[in-house]
């Protein structure tokens, strides 16, 4: 059976994630969060400070962009994926608020976003990989063999997203993480640059009333169907 490349795009906390990674882990696939890979630059423009009153300084991030690299090392413990920025580990720090907050403006920048899918595209080549985003069924491998196009009403999406929190007893405010979830919606749809869209041909996904067990059958299936065929 041939390697194939894995396309999984949709909203924010609808639990594209936690499905890309279970099927990765299954198949034996890369798994790479090009979410957290936004994530990651937005949290460096905080720290240089390229970011003040929700003002980010674009022509500094443009220049500092060359030198930040990303890369994803797994937990020796939990065998978990760990996003590093230049080098260090900052899987923590890039889920914090402060960088939802701020991670749409970042990721509507078309320079970053050049910067980004080129990675990407680079960690796609030897294929036998599962992406999760946005724009990777469109943009970063508009040939991947599948592509699932996840969606989830916005109020089970921030849910989700408020009981994580407290599960990882960091604070949390239900309206707030709603207003968010909404927000970076408006912003993914509407950018000019890579959009939030179904392509053509992916097969979507609806899971507000799905447990996590349902879906990873559900893709699963998927997978096994395409791969046969490859
Ligand atoms: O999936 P996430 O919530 O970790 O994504 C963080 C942000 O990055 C979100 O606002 C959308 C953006 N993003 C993107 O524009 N393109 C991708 N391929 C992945 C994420």
């Amino acid at each position: 059976m041939k390697k194939i490349i894995i396309a999984i795009d949709g909203f924010s906390s609808c639990g594209k994630s936690t499905m890309a990674k279970d099927l990765a882990r299954e198949i034996g696939y890369i798994y790479v969060d090009s979410g957290a890979m936004y994530r990651a630059v937005t949290l460096y423009a905080l720290r240089a400070g390229y970011i003040k009153d929700g003002q980010i300084d674009e022509a500094a991030l443009q220049a500092a962009m060359p030198g930040i690299r990303i890369s994803f090392r797994p937990d020796p413990q939990t065998g978990r994926t760990l996003t590093c920025l230049n080098g260090e580990e900052v899987e923590q720090d890039i889920r914090s608020m402060q960088v939802a907050a701020h991670v749409s403006p970042i990721a509507a920048l078309p320079f970053v976003r050049e910067a980004l899918v080129r990675q990407q595209q680079d960690m796609g080549r030897q294929k036998g990989i599962v992406m999760d985003g946005r724009d990777i069924g469109t943009t970063v491998f508009p040939q991947a063999e599948l592509k699932v196009f996840v969606t989830a009403s916005p109020d089970v999406r921030a849910r989700r997203r408020y009981d994580e929190l407290l599960a990882k007893g960091q604070p949390a405010d239900y309206d707030e993480i709603l207003a968010n979830v909404q927000e970076r919606d408006r912003i993914d749809r509407t950018r000019a640059v890579s959009p939030l869209r179904q392509a053509d041909d992916a097969l979507v996904l609806d899971n507000s009333h799905m447990t996590i067990a349902q879906q990873k059958e559900w893709l699963l299936e998927q997978y096994r169907r395409v791969a046969w065929q490859q």
